[in-house]
């Protein structure tokens, strides 16, 4: 409770975001005179930020290249202007001790009836494989600040217990720990992020628990790991020190914590050949005080600095957040209100950022992001488990965008949490597990995984409710390594569908494919006894035409484009 009205006091959210503007003359689509006739309506959405200048749309262009049509969303797609690479780190997660996320999510111990390697679930790790999990943050959140590692190595049965106070007060084992986290990431194929206890813990405990894991040597940490059963150091290439000390981590103000994170710094060592990647707890959302002391007393000592941001359809911390099935267009639109927010909100920390850093040597993290419903009726209020429907599949869709079209900046991003926990991937029940729509996004989005970002320009109406609006329409495109362009596509009216000119420049492809994933019914989800409500299926409302392509984005959907040169 103490946590959660700490969150209330901190979290002000700013309602309505700026629309970034990007200038650049529009030569196509000749019948855009149809649509110009109702440009009152329509408004410039998000875009790669290849330029950021008001935009001026030229109506008496003729001279278009692509077939004419009757649309008002116009996509233009720079495929020849591609200069810089959405990290795969973008694609992250996070599982903190924290609910059924570690226990039962991931860990049901050897023993168990559910078929499992090293007390490690068969049916999850072949799920999150498929998704390429690029990198995984443990043990928390406000969990990693009350964690003492020793806790959690050598004989389970013998491990010692704690409570958890954040999260439900119940007891925890300590069986998964240290080894066990890095089982599950060498079996699901995934790089480790470790966030160590400043918040509670010595710098002397960070310093032992880094030798632990990446030490070669004959050292006392290393000859403790070996005799653990670990002959071999684990490559930790992302450590992160402390975790929200501004709220749960300690209620530290901005400049006692820079000063903090210069000292328990220090004492992260790099062993070996192994070579970290120091994360430096960053903003509430808004916070831009935070960021700006960070950068001027921390800066190069850091290679990245976190952000947080949830989605909470009413924007209340202390009361009423909001069903995760149960609701109406109201909720639909201001979550997904909320949920652009997420642009403004790097914007605004990516210009001080840029101050202090105009080389953009210092990564931003969005080491948790996702919605925050209220819980599931009858479930434990300090577990934080949510349903997920195709309006969580939107949330994910447009952030992934977000991001892409940061990807100079945003290097990497954890969406809270894995298995069982706020806007999970999977849910399980006991042996049963489901694949949430929010899991399918990231499975039709891993074509953008080290791709060359495609700058792009997207006017688009707006979906209005009521006296507010978002942009209908929200996209972002790459260049993969062999050569193919992937265009990801979000209508999130969820009463209409909406066709899309594109306007493909420095690119002919011969081929065009798509799939997408929508539902009937804004409430959408799927369930233990239907796990398949919504799933992604073959898209062909798509075709190439002279000088790009066109689509029908059906009402509340996530496309994912393929075109081949
Ligand atoms: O993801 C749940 C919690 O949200 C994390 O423990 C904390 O860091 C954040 O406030």
């Amino acid at each position: 409770m103490h946590y959660i009205l700490g969150h209330a006091r901190n979290r002000n959210r700013k309602e309505d975001g700026e629309r970034t503007m990007i200038t650049k003359r529009i030569q196509l689509l000749t019948a855009i005179a149809l649509g110009i006739a109702a440009v009152a309506a329509i408004s410039w959405c998000s875009v790669a930020r290849a330029e950021e200048r008001p935009i001026a749309l030229d109506t008496t262009t003729t001279n278009a290249t692509v077939t004419a049509l009757s649309t008002n969303t116009q996509l233009v797609i720079h495929a020849d202007q591609g200069k810089n690479i959405i990290s795969r780190n973008i694609y992250g997660h996070f599982s903190e001790h924290l609910g059924r996320c570690i226990y039962e999510g991931i860990w049901v111990e050897p023993d168990s009836a559910i078929p499992n390697t090293r007390g490690i679930r068969n049916d999850v790790v072949e799920a999150l494989k498929k998704i390429k999990v690029p990198v995984l943050r443990w043990p928390g959140g406000c969990f990693a600040d009350e964690y003492h590692w020793k806790d959690g190595i050598g004989q389970r049965e013998k491990r010692p217990s704690m409570i958890n106070t954040h999260w439900g007060g119940v007891t925890e084992n300590n069986h998964f720990g240290t080894h066990e986290f890095l089982d599950f990431c060498e079996q699901i194929g995934t790089a480790p992020y470790v966030s160590g206890n400043l918040g509670s813990g010595t710098p002397q405990e960070i310093m032992e628990w880094v030798e632990y894991m990446t030490s070669d040597a004959s050292s006392p940490m290393a000859n403790l790991r070996r005799e653990n059963g670990r002959e071999q150091p684990w490559k930790i290439p992302f450590f992160a020190v402390g975790n929200e000390n501004w709220g749960c981590g300690g209620n530290m103000t901005p400049e006692f914590y820079a000063d903090n994170f210069r000292r328990y710094n220090t004492f992260v060592k790099n062993y070996g050949s192994n070579r970290i990647y120091r994360v430096a707890c960053g903003s509430n959302g808004g916070d831009t005080n935070w960021t700006e002391v960070l950068m001027k007393n921390v800066g190069q000592r850091m290679n990245g600095l976190s952000l947080h941001y949830y989605t909470l359809p009413t924007g209340n911390w202390s009361g009423k957040k909001g069903s995760a099935t149960e609701f109406g267009e109201n909720q639909w639109h201001s979550t997904l209100r909320r949920a652009l927010e997420m642009n403004n909100i790097i914007n605004n920390h990516s210009a001080i950022m840029d101050k202090y850093d105009p080389q953009k040597r210092i990564g931003m993290i969005v080491d948790e992001w996702g919605t925050w419903y209220d819980v599931e009726p009858g479930s434990n209020p300090g577990f934080l488990y949510q349903q997920s429907t195709i309006r969580d599949a939107l949330v994910a869709g447009v952030t992934l965008n977000i991001f892409n079209n940061h990807c100079d900046r945003v290097k990497m991003a954890n969406i809270a949490q894995l298995i069982n926990v706020l806007q999970a991937v999977i849910l399980t029940d006991k042996e049963k597990m489901l694949l949430t729509p929010t899991y399918w996004v990231f499975e039709m989005y891993t074509v953008h995984h080290d791709a060359t970002l495609l700058p792009i320009e997207l006017k688009c109406a707006d979906y209005e409710l009521g006296d507010k609006k978002v942009q209908s329409v929200n996209a972002s495109a790459s260049r993969d390594k062999d050569g193919k362009i992937h265009v990801t596509l979000c209508n999130l009216n969820p009463n209409q569908p909406v066709e899309i000119a594109c306007d493909l420049q420095g690119a002919k492809p011969r081929i065009i494919t798509g799939r997408v994933l929508t539902a009937p019914t804004m409430q959408t989800h799927n369930t233990f006894d239907q796990p398949n409500n919504v799933k992604p299926a073959d898209f062909k409302d798509c075709k190439l035409i002279t000088g790009g392509f066109t689509v029908t984005l059906p009402s509340k959907s996530v496309v994912a484009l393929e075109l081949v040169e």
